[in-house]
């Protein structure tokens, strides 16, 4: 599969040498909104063609896009790729609106093109790890997700700049960037809530700094806590009547183990490279190409879909508005 990426951040970098590592895969070109960036980018990524201008890039020599750009700029990228003929592999979260989800995924299908958010969870190996071991732990009655992870732009905001991941003009903030990897496997693990309560706290600049959401059903309950102004130590769990399940990584599933109730402790599984994870997104996204007709195609749209919709839920209880 030969790539063409929008975006020059670490995270863009981490997906390139995932695929290249887990599936081969072939980068050709790069968008940027400027040569200088590009090229750097281009140079440390063996990537040959630099486009400074989006339309010329839609037409590039290449099957399918990755976009690791801000969250409002997703919507009108992957639609415009879409258009142009691309498959789409888009960071999370993949749109902020649902409705704008639900357009694209109708457009993709229209042109017969492949079109997936870039979500570790649903592509990793583990994710049946955790439902097998959930089995291991009788009747689950609650469970407590935390992603809270200490902003590295968190400095910059206190020194006056506002870095885009604390500026609401560009959809970001604490949920859309930690919580949403928290309401991932709660959907996915126990299905849609009865009920939703949330709060978030406020930064000056009006984005979320952190926040916490617990969702409501008839037997369970589960809690979600995320923060970009401070460090988790603790990792997230999930609690049956007869063992805990100990999660260090809520989204990158790694480093779990089944504790019984008699204190036995099973590793579930170990640490595992962050490369390696963007890769099985990769290979995930491929093997859809290879076969719209996927059954866990249509689960990965639907899941993305249930989740845009309990992230714009949590938004409007918590009054967390973009500009
Ligand atoms: N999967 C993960 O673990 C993970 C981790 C981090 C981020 N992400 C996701 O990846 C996406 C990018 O996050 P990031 O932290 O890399 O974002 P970022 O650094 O703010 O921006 C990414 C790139 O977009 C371009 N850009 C920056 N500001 C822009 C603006 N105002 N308008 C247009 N383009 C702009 C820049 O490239 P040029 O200057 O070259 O144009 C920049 O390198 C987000 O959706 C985020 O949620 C995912």
């Amino acid at each position: 599969m030969r790539y063409g990426v929008i975006g020059t951040g670490w995270i863009a970098k981490s997906f390139i040498d995932g695929a290249r590592e887990v599936c081969g895969s072939e980068f050709s070109a790069v968008y940027s909104r400027t040569a200088e960036s590009g090229n750097k980018f281009a140079a440390e990524n063996k990537i040959e063609k630099v486009y400074t201008d989006i339309n010329e890039f839609a037409n590039g020599d290449f099957d399918a896009v990755y976009i690791a750009s801000p969250n409002r700029l997703h919507y009108e990228q992957s639609k415009l790729m879409l258009e142009s003929g691309k498959h789409v592999i888009c960071e999370k979260p993949i749109t902020v609106e649902p409705e704008e989800l639900e357009e694209l995924q109708a457009l993709a299908e229209k042109n017969g093109l492949v079109y997936v958010e870039a979500i570790m969870y649903m592509f990793n190996p583990a994710r049946e790890l955790l439902k097998n071991a959930i089995g291991k732990i009788g009747k689950v009655t609650s469970a407590h997700f935390d992603f809270s992870q200490l902003s590295s732009k968190y400095p910059a905001y206190l020194r006056g700049e506002l870095p885009n991941i604390f500026n609401p003009a560009l959809a970001t903030g604490c949920l859309m960037d930690l919580g949403i990897y928290c309401v991932y496997p709660a959907l996915d693990l126990f299905g849609m809530p009865e009920k939703i309560t949330a709060c978030a706290h406020f930064m000056e600049s009006g984005a979320d700094g952190s926040g916490t959401a617990g969702l409501l059903y008839s037997d369970k309950l589960i809690t979600f806590t995320y923060s970009k102004l401070g460090q988790d130590r603790l990792g997230s769990q999930i609690f049956g009547d007869e063992g805990t399940i100990k999660i260090e990584s809520i989204s990158k599933l790694i480093n779990m183990s089944l504790v019984s109730n008699n204190g036995e402790t099973q590793e579930i599984i170990g640490d595992v490279a962050k490369e390696k994870l963007m890769g099985y997104e990769a290979l995930g996204f491929e093997k859809f190409i290879a076969d719209p007709d996927d059954e866990y195609y249509y689960v990965t749209k639907q899941r993305a879909l249930q989740v845009s919709q309990i992230m714009k839920q949590i938004r409007d209880i918590c009054g967390i508005k973009f500009g």
